[in-house]
């Protein structure tokens, strides 16, 4: 491809609870992609506790810099762009990122561009499969997000449907501590659903009119129904459990995914975000969108949060970003539409929507 002028970029991610820097090139192909999970931070208090988080990325990003550079195969100075997430996420955690980004920005003379982290997780898909491109119907699903956007072309997405309340992945943690699975719930309960069977604890599919989804219903069922069962709650109801809930959220997710295709029928399909690497899900897009378009799923490891997918979004959006950028060259003034400037400081954004 090549058709972009700034060809190797470092991604940096810490919008979370991964810290995670790569290299990737031309916007589709992986040189490094390194994913430091803290989870064993914060088992122990059931979720992600946002101070401990932050200081975490701030202590592992340098070591991890330097070995997503020595795994590409490459120095500082052959990089053409850095691109960090500046939202949405949790605020002192994006602000590790961006400052750590700026810093090295500023160090190796090269411009930085901040990204949005749910284009990211459409760019996985960009990684994945080398020849896809815009136009293309996604749906996001992660800790935060279910929605279904429309992606005309790089850097420009509408959404056409969005949750009224929990995001899937959310709802899969919440169901995962009812479960007594704790944290990370999504993973667990995916595992314990592979040994149950859905039809012995039905539970009701969520159903809105439109492209609109809602767990919160969903999720008291499960409540009750856990509650009912109370001390005589064997493991095989809870993998049964297990499996209902998941059916329950994957089906409701792919009923407006298949409506959006109806509606208006596009070549290309996207599923991604960490809910994404629910094998269910998997297995049941796949069958939903049948022969009517092309579904890219990424890898696991790139439907979850990681820095690859950054570096990926930043290259297809750094053209429009940055008119005529310094390619290879030493300088980290930018030339914009008015003149040559000081490149601004990146704006963190931990509510940041899908419009920037
Ligand atoms: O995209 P992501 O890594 O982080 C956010 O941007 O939020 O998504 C994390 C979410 C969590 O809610 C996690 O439980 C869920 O993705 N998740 C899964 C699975 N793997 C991760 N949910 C269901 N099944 C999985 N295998
Ligand atoms: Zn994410």
């Amino acid at each position: 491809m090549g058709s972009y002028p700034l060809p190797l970029v470092l991604g940096i991610e810490t919008s979370c609870d991964e810290t995670s820097v790569a290299v990737v090139e031309d916007g589709r192909r992986v040189l490094s992609n390194l994913i430091h999970s803290q989870v064993e931070l914060h088992k122990d208090f059931g979720g992600v506790v946002p101070e401990l988080a932050a200081r975490d990325h701030l202590e592992r990003l340098p070591d991890l810099v330097d070995l997503a550079l020595e795994r590409a195969g490459l120095e500082a100075t052959d990089l053409n762009l850095v691109a960090v997430t500046r939202g949405p996420g949790l605020a002192g955690c994006l602000l590790v990122g961006v400052g750590v980004g700026e810093g090295l920005s500023a160090a190796w003379q090269r411009p930085i561009i901040g990204v949005n982290h749910l284009w990211g997780h459409i760019y996985a898909a960009m990684l994945a499969r080398p020849d896809l491109e815009p136009p293309l119907l996604g749906l996001v699903v992660s800790g935060a997000h279910s929605d279904l956007v429309r992606m005309p072309e790089h850097g420009r997405f509408e959404v056409i449907g969005r949750t009224r309340d929990d995001a899937a992945g959310e709802a899969f943690d919440k169901a995962a501590r009812m479960l007594g699975l704790g944290y990370p719930g999504g993973p667990a309960l995916d595992r314990l659903a592979r040994t149950g069977d859905a039809s012995r604890q039905p539970l009701p599919k969520p159903s809105l009119p439109g492209l609109e989804y809602s767990f919160s219903g969903l999720k008291t069922a499960l409540l009750y129904r856990v509650r009912d069962l109370g001390e005589k709650v064997t493991p095989q109801d809870k993998a049964d459990l297990a499996a209902s809930f998941e059916r329950s959220v994957v089906e409701s997710l792919l009923e407006k995914l298949d409506l959006a295709l109806e509606e208006t029928p596009t070549a290309e399909v996207v599923v991604c975000g960490g809910v994404a690497a629910n094998t269910l899900l998997r297995k049941r897009a796949a069958e939903v969108v049948g022969s009517r378009a092309r579904l890219t799923m990424p890898p696991l490891d790139l439907c979850t949060d990681n820095a690859a997918m950054i570096a990926a979004a930043g290259y297809f959006t750094s053209h429009s970003h940055f008119t005529s950028p310094p390619r290879g060259e030493v300088g980290s003034r930018l030339r914009l539409p008015g003149g040559e400037v000081e490149p601004a400081p990146i704006e963190v954004n931990p509510s940041l929507g899908w419009n920037s």
